[in-house]
């Protein structure tokens, strides 16, 4: 573990440091360094190519990063610091290890309190992919940190992530913007203080989130609707299969059993914490209870497709 300031000086000094913030860890690197940036793609093993989000200290530091126009203004008054990322046309002195080579860049200021104080005290932006190996569930704790880089990596502890799930990020770069990424801001949230409509559910090629094999257990992992549950459950047990099921019924035959939580936000709190634990639990296959629609639930409805869609 390291404090603020040393995290501070360690990025300075062009090196990675694991960070909270208010949706998941962070791996840290000096945006400016295109030294640094090399690091970070190296350890996490994430292709070239792939756009980080750099994170802020305030607002004024956008035009640094940024062409600013009135609706980014806007949403980052709204919701700044906050779980939302903006993507807007970069500004040219802004490394193509950050913007994957594009003419965007995405960029958000986070809430959790040592992930402000860190990027301050560097003075300068913080790109920060989430904190886990490329395609691997994102941390949520700082011991998930440590298991996904083991104890060399500098880590900042800020105890759990509140919000649980990645930022939501909106793409301004065009005339109409439109969610890349749901996370715990709702398109309707955006469209209200905007004042014109937000398109969500439309999947940009360019956000490698967006690919369907991101946030994965490595046991293969099966999303079932409520109404099949009790027989999907007996019948693959009776097969022989050992299951760890994320549900709120409970059959007694699962060899673990997490109960869902009800609520869209604690259950996103949770989530990977619990994907962590169902796939540490040596099962053959993760069950997961479908949770119900609605906005309120699109971001973990999202993350579970990803989490249950790998080898499509
Ligand atoms: O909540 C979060 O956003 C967390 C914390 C650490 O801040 N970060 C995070 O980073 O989720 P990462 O690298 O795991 O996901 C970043 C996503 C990727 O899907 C990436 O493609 C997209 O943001 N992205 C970044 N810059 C972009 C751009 N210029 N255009 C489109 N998508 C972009
Ligand atoms: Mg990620």
């Amino acid at each position: 573990m390291v404090t603020v300031e040393r995290a501070a000086e360690l990025l300075a000094s062009q090196e990675l440091v694991a960070f909270p913030t208010e949706t998941v860890y962070g791996l840290g690197a000096d945006a400016t360094s295109a030294t640094a940036l090399a690091k970070l793609y190296e350890l996490k093993g994430r292709p070239l190519g792939h756009p980080v989000i750099v994170h802020l200290g305030s607002p004024d530091w956008l035009p640094d990063w940024a062409i600013v126009d009135e609706r980014a203004r806007c949403l980052a008054r709204a919701f700044w610091p906050g779980p939302l990322t903006l993507v807007l046309k970069r500004q040219p002195q802004v490394l193509d290890l950050v913007t994957g080579g594009q003419d965007t860049v995405g960029l958000r200021m986070p809430a959790h309190p040592l992930a402000l104080e860190l990027v301050t005290l560097l003075g300068r932006g913080v790109a920060a992919p989430s904190a886990n190996r490329f395609g691997r569930i994102s941390p949520t704790t700082a011991a998930h940190v440590r298991s996904e880089f083991g104890e060399h990596l500098p880590l900042l502890d800020g105890g759990a992530c509140k919000v649980g799930v990645e930022s939501t990020i909106v793409d301004l770069s065009g005339p109409q913007p439109a969610v890349l990424r749901p996370g715990a801001i709702s398109a309707t949230q955006l469209a209200e203080k905007l004042g014109f409509p937000v398109s969500s559910g439309k999947k940009d090629v360019r956000a490698p989130g967006g690919l369907k094999s991101h946030y994965a257990p490595v046991t293969p992992t099966r999303l079932v609707s409520p109404s099949r549950w009790p027989e999907t459950v007996t019948e693959m047990v009776e097969q022989g299969q050992r299951i760890g099921a994320l549900s709120s019924q409970k059959i007694g035959l699962e060899t673990v059993w997490i109960e869902a939580p009800s609520a869209a936000e604690d259950y996103a709190h949770n989530l990977y914490a619990n994907l962590r634990r169902l796939d540490a639990a040596q099962v053959d296959w993760i069950l997961i209870e479908l949770p119900p629609g609605g906005e309120a639930w699109e971001a973990v409805r999202d993350r579970l497709r990803r989490a249950a869609s790998q080898g499509d």
